[in-house]
C-alpha cells in the first residue's frame, strides 16, 4: 500500500500537516487487523521514500518522531495480532533512535508463524533496492561464487531486501495519484494497481474491502490469452478467495 494523503487531509481540515501524519499512523493499526482478520499474509506499507529525506526537515523530523512514538505502542498490537514485523530500505539513514526502536520491536515479533508479515517501507526506494542487489551480486561474481552467465531472475530475486516476501498480488495507492513514486519496482511487474481517491487518513477495513472486492473481478493473464487462463484456471472469477483475500 502506498499511503498517500496525509497532507491534503489536514490541508482540507485548517489543520498542520502533523495531524494529517498522526490520523494516518492511526489508520496502519486498523489496516493491519483487518488484514489479519482477512487471512492476508502479507502486507507491505511505503511509510518513507528516499525521496522523503527531500521534504522540509521539520516534517522529517516529526515523521521520525512519530514512527518511534507509533513504534512504543505498536508492539503489544502486533504481538496480539501474531504480526512479525519487519523492514525495508536504506535503514543506515534512519536517525539512530529510529533504529534501535525498529530492531527492538522486529526481534520481539519475530515468530516462525506469524498470521501477517507486515513490511514497512522506511527510507525505501525501489531503485535503490535494485542498485544494492546489483553491488551483492556484483560482489559474489567478483568473489568467484557465480559466473555471469548465472544471473538470472531467480538470482536477482533472490538478493533483493525479502526474498522470502511473495510479489505483491495487487497494490493499493490512496489520494489519487496514478504512479508508482519508486516503490517495489521489480516485484510489481506483474501486480494489479488500484487508486482510490480516499485519502489515506480516509482509508478503513470498508475501503480495504472495497479494493478487495475490485481485484476479485480481475482476469490475471500473466501475458497468456482470457482463453487459456479460463482453460487452466476455471475459478479466475474468484481468485480473490484463492489468494485468501474474501
Ligand atoms: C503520505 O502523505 C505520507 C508520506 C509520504 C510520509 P503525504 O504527506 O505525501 O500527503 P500529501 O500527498 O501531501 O497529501
Ligand atoms: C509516496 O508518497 C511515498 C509514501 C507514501 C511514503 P509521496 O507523497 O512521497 O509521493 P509523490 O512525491 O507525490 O510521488
Ligand atoms: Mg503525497
Amino acid at each position: 500500500m502506498i499511503m498517500d494523503g496525509n497532507g491534503r487531509w489536514a490541508k482540507d481540515r485548517n489543520f498542520g500537516r502533523t495531524r494529517g501524519h498522526r490520523e494516518g499512523a492511526k489508520r496502519v493499526d486498523e489496516i493491519v487487523t483487518a488484514c489479519c482478520r482477512k487471512g492476508i499474509k502479507y502486507l507491505t506499507l511505503y511509510a518513507f521514500s528516499t525521496e522523503n529525506w527531500n521534504r522540509p526537515g521539520f516534517e522529517v523530523n516529526m515523521l521520525m518522531r512519530l514512527l518511534v512514538q507509533h513504534l512504543k505502542t505498536m508492539d503489544k498490537k502486533l504481538l496480539k495480532n501474531n504480526v512479525a514485523l519487519v523492514a525495508q530500505g536504506s535503514l543506515e539513514r534512519l536517525p539512530k533512535f529510529v533504529q534501535l526502536e525498529l530492531n527492538r520491536v522486529i526481534r520481539q515479533t519475530s515468530t516462525e508463524s506469524p498470521t501477517l508479515y507486515l513490511n514497512l517501507s522506511l527510507s525505501y526506494g525501489g531503485r535503490q533496492e535494485i542498485v544494492d542487489c546489483a553491488r551483492k551480486i556484483a560482489s559474489e561474481v567478483a568473489a568467484g561464487k557465480y559466473s555471469i552467465d548465472q544471473i538470472d531472475e531467480e538470482l536477482v530475486r533472490s538478493r533483493l531486501y525479502h526474498p522470502e516476501i511473495p510479489d505483491p498480488d495487487l497494490l493499493i495507492r490512496t489520494g489519487g495519484e496514478y504512479r508508482v513514486s519508486n516503490f517495489l519496482l521489480w516485484e510489481i511487474a506483474y501486480t494489479e494497481l488500484y487508486v482510490t481517491k480516499t485519502l489515506w487518513p480516509d482509508f478503513g477495513p470498508a475501503e480495504l474491502d472495497e479494493a478487495l472486492s475490485t481485484f476479485s473481478t480481475r482476469q490475471r493473464r500473466f501475458g497468456k490469452t482470457s482463453e487459456q487462463v479460463a482453460e487452466t484456471e476455471p475459478a479466475f472469477e474468484t481468485s480473490g478467495a484463492a489468494h485468501g483475500f474474501l
